[in-house]
């Protein structure tokens, strides 16, 4: 039954290997046992903000109130859409779209991780595509922005696979030392010539609104 309030709970994004969901806090309590079997090197640290770093049980405290402040905090003006990846009906781990004035500027950013036993095996490539589609199709988005370090080689091998072009780079804190993050865009039209067409997207009319947009599905 579709929730009566919330409609993101029944945005569904789907490809032939994975499913897309806005979480409900039983899937989070799956995603978090998922995040405790470790998702990247501790040696290195993938993430700006170093949450993987916190030892449990605040990780866990710190990660549902990151995850309950993005619904409490949702505006058409400024939202993030903190997805949880399925496979098979098993968490496997996140794929965030988020943005700001997305109305008028027609431009988001994304941000991933996969539990270990499901990286390398294009998992990562295949949920990226989804919430491209999500962005670009569904929404009308005109840019996809997004940013790794210099070394996180499956980030950026994700990104450039997908069509991204390299954006610059920028200095900042990776542990509390200066590491360079490099940016990468993907314009629609660089999307177009790659667009899937075996994505299907469910339940976005019920929410155009909440992403900032008035109008048709699919108008730009
Ligand atoms: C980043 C992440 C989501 C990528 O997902 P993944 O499933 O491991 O990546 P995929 O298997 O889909 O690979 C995507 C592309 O990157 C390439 N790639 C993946 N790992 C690579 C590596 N270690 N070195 C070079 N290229 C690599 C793949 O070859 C593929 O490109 P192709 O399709 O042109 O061959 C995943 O590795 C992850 O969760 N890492 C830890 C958390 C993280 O770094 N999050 C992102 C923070 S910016």
């Amino acid at each position: 039954m579709p929730h009566p309030y919330w409609p993101l709970f029944d945005l569904r994004v789907r490809t032939p290997r994975l499913e897309i969901r806005y979480p409900t806090d039983d899937d989070l309590c799956r995603l978090t046992a998922v995040i405790d079997e470790g998702i990247h090197d501790p040696d290195t640290m993938p993430f700006l903000i170093p949450w993987t770093d916190e030892p449990p049980p605040q990780r866990q405290r710190g990660s549902f109130q990151w995850w309950w402040s993005k619904r409490a905090q949702w505006r058409p003006e400024d939202w993030t859409f903190a997805g949880a990846v399925f496979v098979d009906g098993e968490p496997v781990g996140a794929q965030d779209l988020l943005a700001k004035n997305f109305g008028p500027l027609r431009t988001v950013r994304t941000g991933s991780w996969l539990g270990r036993p499901w990286q390398g095996r294009g998992l990562g490539k295949e949920m990226r595509a989804a919430i491209l589609h999500l962005a670009f199709e569904g929404l009308g988005a005109t840019e996809a922005n997004s940013e790794a370090f210099h070394d996180n080689a499956a980030s950026l091998g994700t990104s450039r696979s997908l069509g991204y072009e390299d954006n610059g780079l920028e200095t900042v804190l990776r542990r509390g030392t200066p590491d360079r993050m490099v940016r990468l865009r993907l314009t629609r039209a660089d999307w177009l010539r790659r667009r899937r067409d075996d994505i299907a997207i469910d339940g976005l009319e019920a929410c155009r609104d909440q992403f900032g947009l008035p109008g048709a599905l699919g108008e730009p």
